[in-house]
């Protein structure tokens, strides 16, 4: 035997080398010797408090700790900062992403008259790339190699944060450590108390999975997955119960420039201001409550149960105003496209290039899209009662029985429906000759 070098690529070496980069699921997630420091997308909530500590011992890494402010309703974030630091990260920053999130992901999303499965206007799906991004802006700028979370294998937000991550920066690791750490509810609170982590509520707390922002709130498992229970009270915290809401309905005239909500009652406000008056107004009408079963990306489907005021009021006076403005061919058109803006958003995939495309289309059909709405709120309904616009395609004239101007005449009418039913009168006749049909 001659001592020639072996080829590395025959078969009895492939065979012979353990490759640990066989085995890598994908190509971003961080092997352990990688992770030096963990930029951490924190809540405040149990997981990623119990992540915050766990990342350490487990990972032997520095922890820098990020909380996104989207307008979750009554969140505390110098609480959340503290807590975090008292846990050992090295620091916490909080970053108020509100108005970025209203005008550049919300306001798409209303001109889009976003809803998935008919029902769900987003909000979780939409902040998302946004706290991706950020993640990616901090780790960056704090010397960060990982980028952890604390969503769940089971759901859509893993494919929507670590899609956008690694579709912005390939160079960041991900661990998710909520994938493998195979903790239940109940051991990490046997953690978090052999950790001095605080648990808020304890062992009492409803077991809901809760996510929020000035979009909408959600709530799901525990009781919420079992399919013949109706929702219990204790789920709810934003929208009154429609059977509790004023016996008087409320007149709520909301305001367009080009797609985009200015004023409510002709106040002008921000835009993030104006989510959270329509969210506090509705609420308190019992407006925007969503029964939903859903189609997850990852193929489950699951129950939410969605308390969605500002989305309801906003979306319904904004898709009224679009049928008073828009021709009857955008009208049948748009939806086709919303259904898919909708699917893209929630998908996790904000930055494929249709979704910007369609993102365009939507701004071209706003440009027209200025008026009020007047919508009547009563018992959990919001109603369009009046309707007003510069651009408004309607004229009681025309569509009334007075003497037409020269846009229309009634006595073409015969004349159109002739050429109208052409091709289907002489369809009908051809399938049915010889049957008969007197
Ligand atoms: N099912 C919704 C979605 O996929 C809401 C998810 C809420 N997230 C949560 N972590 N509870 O967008």
């Amino acid at each position: 035997m001659t001592d020639e070098p072996r080829d590395p690529k025959s078969h009895t070496e492939v065979h012979r080398v353990a490759d640990p980069e066989a085995t890598r699921v994908a190509g971003y997630l961080a092997q352990p010797d990688e992770v030096g420091r963990v930029l951490l997308l924190y809540s405040g909530g149990l997981d990623t408090s119990v992540m915050l500590k766990w990342i350490q011992e487990q990972y032997e890494a520095e922890v820098v700790a990020l909380t996104v402010n989207l307008g979750q309703p009554g969140e505390d974030f110098e609480v959340v900062r503290g807590k975090a630091m008292d846990l050992g990260a090295l620091d916490c920053f909080v970053e108020d992403a509100r108005e970025e999130f209203a005008r550049d992901y919300v306001l798409p999303a209303i001109k889009a008259n976003a809803l998935y499965g008919g029902g769900y206007p987003l909000f979780t799906a939409l902040g998302r790339p946004l706290i991706a991004r950020l993640a990616v802006e901090h780790a960056h700028r704090a010397g960060c190699d990982t980028i952890a979370h604390g969503c769940t294998g089971k759901g859509n937000d893993q494919v929507r944060i670590e899609g956008t991550v690694a579709t912005l920066a390939p160079d960041l690791g991900i661990i998710a450590p909520v994938r493998e750490w195979q903790m239940g509810r109940e051991e990490e609170i046997a953690y978090a108390r052999e950790h001095g982590i605080p648990v808020k509520g304890g062992t009492e707390a409803p077991p809901y999975s809760i996510d929020d922002n000035i979009w909408g709130r959600s709530s799901e498992g525990g009781p919420i997955e079992d399919l013949q229970e109706p929702p219990r009270d204790d789920v709810f915290e934003l929208v009154s119960r429609p059977e509790d809401a004023p016996d008087q309905a409320e007149h709520l005239d909301v305001e367009f420039e080009r797609g985009c909500p200015v004023a409510l009652n002709g106040e002008r406000l921000g835009l993030v201001d104006l989510l959270e008056r329509a969210a506090e107004i509705g609420s308190r009408h019992g407006v925007g409550i969503v029964d939903h079963l859903e189609d997850r990306i990852v193929g489950l489907k699951v129950r939410d149960l969605y308390e969605v005021p500002a989305a309801e009021i906003i979306l319904t006076a904004h898709k009224e105003l679009e049928k008073l403005v828009g021709t009857i061919h955008q009208n049948n058109f748009k939806p086709a496209l919303e259904n898919q803006w909708a699917f893209l958003a929630y998908a996790g995939l904000w930055h494929e290039p249709l979704r910007e495309d369609l993102s365009a289309f939507m701004d071209a059909v706003n440009e027209h899209v200025t008026g009020t709405i007047t919508l009547r709120l009563y018992k959990g309904r919001a109603t369009p009662v009046r309707r007003s616009s510069p651009f408004a395609l309607y004229d009681p004239e025309l569509a009334g029985f007075g003497e037409s101007g020269g846009l229309f005449s009634q006595a073409a009418s015969p004349g159109f429906i002739e050429l109208w039913t052409l091709q289907s009168r002489m369809a009908f006749g051809v399938r049915n000759r010889g049957k008969g049909t007197g």
